[in-house]
């Protein structure tokens, strides 16, 4: 709107300017030697001209833009044709003609596209049925070049993308923008030399790498840059390369036996790298698991089977089996049933803290296991009062401590409120899972600072103070 404005406010201006110089012409052709310029130095009055009138426009993609092609008389016919020389006549759509009463033909580009640019002409109508004289003929013509700018995108460039090792790869990189901009490559932040490199080639859509291995791995930034005589600007991208490999295992040491008893509860996890990220299959004695008495969290490296065990024909062979396009590993898992631990038959406060509690657990030791069955720490469970009221008594709410007796025997629970009420349980671990829960036991933080009513005057001066 304030273009138009501004355009049809030009408009009148450079309008009055050509009646002045069109009254100084008039004068000159009837003065004669009047002025002192002879009439043959007065350049012709093109019968057409353009407003703008600059012979090149330089737009962003988006950008509107609108130009009148205005004659010296109101009665002469005009008409556009576009950079394929087709006459346009549509007065709606993107890019339009809008006849004004002055008599000017406006074209209109509501959004300026990068197939618009090129030669847009106007001339006078019929001219070309007529009058053969060249000369006379491209007065009859006025033409401006759209010149049309696209910022810098990267289109469909992936922000991950992975290559197999051992071979060359590109790592694709699509720079639009008009006009192209330079692309130069970083890799974790360090400048990549492509000149005369054996391992890296800068290619139109990419960055080509030979001979991938695991070191080339990280993140390439390809910047696009570019320096015209009007603008400059620069963009970038940093894609993520992976490198494709066949999973291998994160962990060594996962236990190739373990131990549940019926009622409990086991994990059994499966942890492997692999690019693509591999696909985790659990099978139990070779088959299928089946049934409702089990869940799989799957994550991109990993996937846990956690097993309610409800019957004894859940005991046996576990294999967890993980594939990707490039191979595969497979584990078994033997679980094995182990005695359910005792609970913990002493649990009380040891010492009381501000934010936190010290507990006193213990629990006998199971005279008909071995040693590898007895108990190694504790779980502990809790909840404040107001959580508990809040989550109606759930405890899969509560939060959970886990001590173990390689910590040495000091159970602490920290990071409590002061001067708060908290519920608690606990139960004892073994490698067969956990005990059944201690009986609930009510706690209170200690409440730290003590209010001195000697300065009781003084408080109520502050609070006055922070309330006004
Ligand atoms: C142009 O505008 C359209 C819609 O307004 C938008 O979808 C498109 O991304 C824009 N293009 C550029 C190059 O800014
Ligand atoms: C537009 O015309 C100018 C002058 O005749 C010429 O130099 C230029 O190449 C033309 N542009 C296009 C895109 O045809
Ligand atoms: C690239 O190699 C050519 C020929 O071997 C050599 O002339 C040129 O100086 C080298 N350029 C750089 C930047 O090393
Ligand atoms: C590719 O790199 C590996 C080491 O990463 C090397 O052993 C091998 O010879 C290289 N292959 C080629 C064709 O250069
Ligand atoms: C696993 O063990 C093998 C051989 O015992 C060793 O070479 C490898 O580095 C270990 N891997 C991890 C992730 O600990
Ligand atoms: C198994 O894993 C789930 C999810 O991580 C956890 O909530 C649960 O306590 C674990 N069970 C056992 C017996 O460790
Ligand atoms: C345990 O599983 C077996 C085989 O699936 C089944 O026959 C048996 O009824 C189950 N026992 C119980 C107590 O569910
Ligand atoms: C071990 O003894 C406890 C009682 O002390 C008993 O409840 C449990 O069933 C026994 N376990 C085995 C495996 O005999
Ligand atoms: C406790 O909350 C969990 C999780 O929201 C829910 O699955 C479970 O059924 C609830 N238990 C009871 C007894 O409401
Ligand atoms: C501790 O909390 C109780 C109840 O929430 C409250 O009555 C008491 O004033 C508090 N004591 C201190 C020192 O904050």
């Amino acid at each position: 709107m304030d273009t138009l404005i501004a355009l049809s406010s030009l408009l009148l201006l450079l309008l009055s300017q050509n009646a002045a110089i069109l009254g100084q012409m008039d004068r000159t052709s009837i003065g004669g030697s009047g002025i002192g310029i002879p009439p043959s130095a007065t350049p012709p009055t093109p019968p057409l001209s353009l407003l703008p009138s600059t012979p090149s426009q330089t737009h962003f993609v988006n950008e509107s833009f609108i130009i009148y092609c205005q004659t010296v008389q109101k009665d002469i016919d005009t008409k556009w044709r576009d950079p394929r020389g087709q006459t346009r006549e549509n007065t709606k759509g993107r890019v339009h003609i809008e006849k004004k009463t002055s008599g000017h033909l406006a074209l209109v580009f509501e959004h300026i596209a990068l197939e618009d640019r090129g030669n847009w002409t106007c001339e006078v109508n019929g001219n070309r049925n007529g009058n053969r004289n060249v000369n006379v003929e491209r007065e009859y013509l006025a033409s401006f070049e759209l010149l049309v700018n696209q910022k810098i995108s990267f289109g469909k460039t992936e922000l991950v993308q992975s290559v197999r090792e051992g071979r060359d790869a590109l790592v694709n990189c699509f720079v639009e923008g008009m006009p192209a901009p330079e692309v130069s490559w970083h890799y974790n932040g360090e400048y990549i030399n492509t000149v005369n490199s054996s391992k890296h080639n800068r290619l139109s859509n990419g960055l080509y790498i030979r001979n991938v291995s695991q070191a080339d791995a990280g993140e390439y930034t390809c910047r696009a840059m570019r320096i015209t005589p009007t603008f400059s600007d620069s963009d970038q991208i940093t894609i993520l390369l992976r490198i494709q490999h066949k999973p291998h295992w994160s962990f060594n040491e996962t236990l190739p036996v373990q131990y549940a008893y019926v009622g409990g509860a086991v994990n059994l996890s499966c942890d492997s790298m692999g690019e693509p990220p591999p696909s985790f299959t659990w099978l139990h004695n070779g088959k299928g698991i089946v049934g409702f008495n089990h869940r799989i969290f799957v994550a991109d490296y990993g996937a846990t089977l956690q097993l309610q065990m409800k019957n004894v024909s859940q005991f046996g062979d576990y294999k967890c089996k993980v594939a990707n396009p490039l191979g595969m590993l497979e584990r078994v898992i033997k679980l094995r049933p182990g005695p359910k631990p005792l609970g913990p038959t002493r649990f009380q406060l040891k010492r009381l803290y501000t934010n936190g509690f010290e507990l006193d657990l213990q629990t006998p030791p199971m005279t008909n296991v071995s040693d590898e069955m007895q108990i190694y720490g504790y779980r502990v469970a809790y909840l404040s009062e107001s959580e508990f009221k809040f989550s109606a008594g759930n405890w899969s709410y509560a939060k959970q401590r886990d001590f173990s007796f390689h910590g040495g025997y000091k159970y602490i629970i920290p990071h409590l409120e002061k001067n708060t009420t908290y519920l608690m349980r606990a139960a004892s671990r073994n490698l067969a899972g956990l005990s059944d829960w201690s009986a609930v036991k009510v706690f209170t933080t200690a409440s730290g600072c003590r209010w001195n009513p000697s300065l009781y005057p003084i408080y109520v001066l502050i609070l006055a103070f922070i309330w006004t």
